[in-house]
């Protein structure tokens, strides 16, 4: 398979603002099973053939009914990915809303706002924990 028809996820660090963040958009999954109640920077898998980030721009669009913009991307330590529990990795970006008000439409039964310092006060998904903790070490901590 072409790099270009691999699954991949894709997620937003969804910020008031991309120049200064304070605020963090997390979302409350409902399924499966195994992530329901847990909080996630919203996102999914792309479809076959489908760039990352427009994967990652009509995500946002279905399940929050925003449209954003995109900015930088957050790197992990698999070659700019982040380590999920599947076989499958996480890319990350910075966004900012430039349409909509975001609303639990699919995936989710609720969506909060996280203020500066309290960016780890939800039950993230293990692997989206492992980036926001790096996100605030990077920022200088909360
Ligand atoms: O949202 P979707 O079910 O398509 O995501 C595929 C998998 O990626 C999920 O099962 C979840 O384990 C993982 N994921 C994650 N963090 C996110 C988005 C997805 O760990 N922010």
């Amino acid at each position: 398979m072409s790099p270009k028809h691999q699954t991949c996820v894709v997620a937003a660090a969804i910020v008031d603002r991309l120049d200064r963040p304070a605020r963090l958009l997390a979302a409350r999954r409902t399924a499966p099973p195994a992530l329901a109640g847990q909080w996630e920077l919203p996102g999914g898998k792309t479809e076959p053939g489908e760039a990352p980030a427009d994967a990652l721009l009509r995500e946002l669009r279905e399940e929050l009914g925003v449209r954003v913009r995109l900015g930088a991307q957050i790197t992990g330590p698999l070659d700019g990915h982040w380590p999920l529990a599947s076989a499958l990795t996480l890319r990350l970006w910075w966004a900012e809303i430039v349409d909509g008000e975001p609303m639990p439409l699919q995936d989710h039964d609720q969506i909060r706002w996280l203020e500066a310092g309290r960016w780890l006060d939800v039950a993230w998904i293990p692997a989206d924990r492992t980036a926001v903790s790096e996100m605030v070490r990077r920022a200088g901590g909360p």
